[in-house]
């Protein structure tokens, strides 16, 4: 790509621009599962692949009404640039939500962004140089490990287990690093009902984890969508709400209300708020008006606790229909069971490879994430991760018989074909690339 010298001797059909790309797009290639999922989004194949919202639950006509008294009573406010910040009621608002999760502090910290994706891309655009490392959890959300690869950042994966984030194994990973002269940047961590994982950092880690970065000097990136979606018991409270200068927190209102009007927020110590402020102008000027107007009329009037409520209602619901029927299906497997959110992280068979398994579980109309797209290192091979937040109950039933067709007849193959040599399975090459935004 940066060859200037051999373009006029090469050249690039597809792309006259090819040599002009900065050196940080090299890792923004499209999935090479991408194509089967276009197929996928088909209505006869059952995707368990998405980490859509199911906001045929939400209540359309306090929505209208919402839209409709916007509208009329501050159209001229909601149609014109608002501030870099975001809009101060709103801001206020966010407050409440976030003291929900156990979060105090003040409204003047708060910086209203495109959803917290774009929180995500300003905070890494402030503090991410080339060769820079990110620690994260291994597995991590798919859409993140994009944006820190494409600011240069080495992604150094920290393991958990079924309590979260292992904190020796964060120590560990730390020293090694430190010993090798790199510089840790931040650790970004989605430390309850975790995407794709499905765990919680419990209680009792969360003051270790928060006492290892601190002792180190190094920020944490608290990414929190799926907090208020909890099953039965509320989840912890946020790291943020045990550490205040360590932490950046990252709140969005994708999940409790709805993704298509693009509001998250990010909640910064006031220097790292400053910073982020004026990222957000350069980046977009001002978040978008009409939707934070209309987001501030609704929690102003409508009975949003309760709609969260119907919200864990309609997911707690689907998750244990999908842990009935994997227990049904295919007993011999593992997965977690989470407390909250919308992900199963899978554990497939000792020889099974989900990425290279997928063409054939389109082929019998399902579909789901293989492990791989949520590692930065090629790791992931025998996981897939399997939503449940948008098919119906009756979906995620049909899909499971028919995953279990898919792996069953793979773990045939395995067992008639074993010891006649190893398979090359093309995930075993390592894959950075992004997947369709609906997968997220
Ligand atoms: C962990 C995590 N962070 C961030 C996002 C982005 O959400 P938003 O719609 O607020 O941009 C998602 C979306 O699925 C997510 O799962």
């Amino acid at each position: 790509m940066t060859d200037q010298g051999s373009q006029a001797s090469t050249g690039n059909n597809l792309d006259p621009w090819y040599f002009n790309y900065a050196e940080r797009t090299s890792g923004l290639a499209a999935s090479e599962v991408r194509a089967l999922f276009a197929v996928a989004s088909r209505p006869e194949v059952v995707s368990l692949a998405g980490g859509m919202p199911y906001v045929s639950a939400l209540p359309q006509d306090i929505l209208n009404g919402t839209l409709e008294k916007v509208m009329r009573e501050r159209g001229p406010v909601a149609l014109q640039y608002g501030s870099g910040q975001g809009h101060e009621r709103l801001r206020e608002q966010i407050m409440e939500v976030m003291a929900l999760e156990g979060i105090s502090g003040s409204p003047g910290d708060v910086v209203i962004t495109t959803g917290s994706q774009h929180a995500l891309e300003l905070f890494s655009k402030l503090f991410i140089d080339p060769g820079d490392v990110v620690l994260s959890e291994g597995p991590s959300y798919v859409t993140a490990m994009v944006i820190f690869k494409s600011y240069q950042a080495q992604v150094e994966h920290v393991p958990m287990d079924e309590h979260g984030l292992i904190p020796e194994a964060l120590s560990e990973h730390i020293a090694r690093l430190k010993a090798a002269g790199k510089r840790i940047k931040f650790l970004y961590t989605i430390p309850t009902f975790h995407n794709p994982a499905g765990v919680t950092l419990s209680e009792e880690r969360r003051p270790e984890i928060l006492r290892i970065a601190r002792e180190n000097n190094i920020l944490v990136l608290e990414d929190n969508p799926y907090g208020l979606l909890y099953f039965g018991k509320k989840g912890p409270d946020a790291l943020r709400a045990q550490e205040e200068e360590g932490v950046v927190y990252l709140g969005t209102f994708s999940k409790t209300l709805a993704p298509g009007f693009r509001v998250g927020w990010a909640l910064a110590p006031h220097a790292i708020r400053e910073k982020l402020i004026l990222a957000n102008e350069a980046a977009v000027l001002s978040p978008s008006s009409f939707s934070q107007l209309v987001i501030s009329e609704y929690l102003e009037q409508a009975d949003w606790r309760g709609q969260i409520d119907t919200f864990r209602g309609v997911y707690r619901e689907r998750k244990e229909t999908m842990l009935s029927a994997l227990a049904e299906y295919l007993p011999e497997l593992s997965w977690t069971d989470p407390a909250g959110g919308f992900y199963v992280w899978l554990t497939l068979p000792e020889g099974l490879d989900s990425k290279a398994m997928l063409p054939r579980a389109v082929r019998e109309l399902v579909a789901y994430t293989p492990g791989t797209a949520f590692y930065a290192d090629g790791q992931g091979g025998r996981n897939m991760r399997l939503s449940f937040c948008y098919p119906t109950p009756e979906q995620i039933r049909v899909g499971i018989r028919r995953l279990s067709t898919v792996i069953n007849g793979e773990q045939d193959l395995l067992d008639t074909f074993a010891g006649t040599g190893p398979l090359d399975h093309p995930s075993s090459r390592r894959d950075y690339s992004a997947p369709p935004p609906d997968i997220n």
